[in-house]
């Protein structure tokens, strides 16, 4: 009928999605989770209240922190099988491609317990995607250099475990670092959710149809992999990498930006919402000077990063279009001062977003408004023409 809109249809427009978890004011650069501001979450609690927060709403008691994490330590491990997948992975894959195939296998584990409708499903799912996901990551991770796997350890904490599966090994005891573990906790709390992102939204559609959580965020790490999404803290160490390689200065490339040269951008500035500092990316940058030089890394690239922040925020064609750094800017330098490989750094994204897409999907299952997502269009596409025979 003329008039209706999908909207009248009951039809979700995602552009129109309502939500309770949280809040970005763009202009004002400020981003609250359940109403408490980042900068207050970063500095006084941990990825895992951050989580618990997230998807059940109010922080943890003392009690429902440590019974979150018991439940989240005896799930870790992944079914034996699943050697087998990682087998058939060759090492030069992608890891955030192995992260999204391997949960969707992993989830052909769990087909009796998939239903999105029984909420004991949803509750065992949610714990079994916070639990195994890193060990996916990081076994995408040992994949990726020839290391053998190691098994959780379920008496470390959720950033320890992750750390020794990564950088641990067959030969010697792993010594954790108590610095990394501080910095990657506040790291993983910086990307826990970000409301209607690309991959947010990708997990809510997918949600929408019935798909269960595994396929859901699955697809959502797809989105993210894109490299004007979260794969741009990879694209801003290979931007850095080949100003750093080309011998250029930097306001030679600043320039080459500003005349849009081969469609170069400058990664890591730049977003949808904020028009002002992303107030992540300034955690970030007054972090990452510390971090690095508690880990006793002495890293060029970040003062590259600085130099090339300066420039851009003092030149009217950034400023004009305001553009500033966003969370991608600053953590490739502090994962790569951690050790990990580029490739990893949009898995580390995926790790900390995990929460957020949990809590949204569970949101949109839960919300009575939900229908089958299906974004409106502006059709401007030929009107009516005959098939001339
Ligand atoms: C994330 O949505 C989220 O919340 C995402 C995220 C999350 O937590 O989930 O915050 C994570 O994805 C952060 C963004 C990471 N991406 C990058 O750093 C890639 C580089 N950034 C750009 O691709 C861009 O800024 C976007 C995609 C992030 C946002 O683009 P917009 O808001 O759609 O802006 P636009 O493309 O319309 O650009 C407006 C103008 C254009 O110039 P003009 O045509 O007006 O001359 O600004 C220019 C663009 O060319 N521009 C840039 C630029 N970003 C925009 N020019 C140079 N370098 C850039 N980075």
């Amino acid at each position: 009928q003329t008039g209706h809109t999908a909207l009248d249809y009951g039809y979700v427009n995602t552009a129109s999605t309502k939500s309770a978890i949280t809040y970005i004011d763009g202009e004002a650069g400020i981003l609250r989770y359940r109403g408490y501001p980042i900068e207050q979450l970063a500095a006084g609690s941990t990825f895992l209240e951050v989580a618990y927060l997230l998807i059940y709403g109010e922080l943890p008691t003392a009690d429902e922190l440590a019974a979150f994490d018991a439940e989240i330590r005896r799930h870790t491990l992944l079914h034996e099988d699943m050697r087998y997948y990682f087998e058939g992975v060759p090492h030069t894959a992608h890891p955030m491609a192995v992260l999204s195939g391997g949960l969707q296998m992993l989830s052909t584990y769990y087909e009796s317990s998939l239903d999105t409708a029984v909420p004991e499903f949803v509750e065992v799912n949610t714990i079994r995607l916070l639990a195994k996901l890193p060990v996916l990551a990081a076994y995408a991770h040992k994949k990726s250099i020839g290391q053998a796997f190691l098994y959780p350890k379920n008496e470390l904490g959720f950033v320890e475990n992750f750390l020794r599966l990564n950088f641990g090994n067959k030969a010697e005891h792993y010594d954790m670092n108590p610095v990394l573990v501080e910095a990657l906790d506040k790291l993983l709390i910086l990307h826990a959710d970000h409301e209607q992102n690309a991959s947010t939204s990708t997990v809510r559609l997918v949600g929408s149809t019935g798909a269960n959580m595994f396929s859901s965020i699955s697809a959502g790490i797809n989105a993210l992999s894109g490299p004007l999404h979260g794969g741009a803290n990879e694209a801003v160490l290979d931007m850095l990498a080949q100003i750093r390689d080309s011998g250029q200065s930097v306001q030679t490339f600043v320039e080459k930006v500003k005349r849009k040269e081969d469609g170069v951008k400058l990664m890591g500035f730049g977003h949808r919402v904020y028009k002002n500092y992303d107030p992540r990316a300034r955690i970030v940058r007054e972090s990452a000077d510390r971090v690095l030089a508690e880990l006793g890394v002495n890293d060029p690239l970040l003062a590259l990063a600085q130099e090339l922040e300066q420039i851009a925020l003092e030149d009217d064609y950034f400023k004009e279009r305001k553009l500033y750094p966003n969370v991608d800017f600053y953590t490739g330098v502090i994962y790569k001062a951690m050790g990990f490989p580029t490739r990893m750094f949009t898995v580390l994204f995926a790790i900390g977003r995990l929460p957020g897409w949990i809590a949204q999907w569970r949101e949109a299952r839960e919300d009575a408004q939900t229908k089958i997502g299906r974004p409106q269009q502006l059709y401007i596409g030929a009107t009516e023409r005959k098939l001339e025979r």
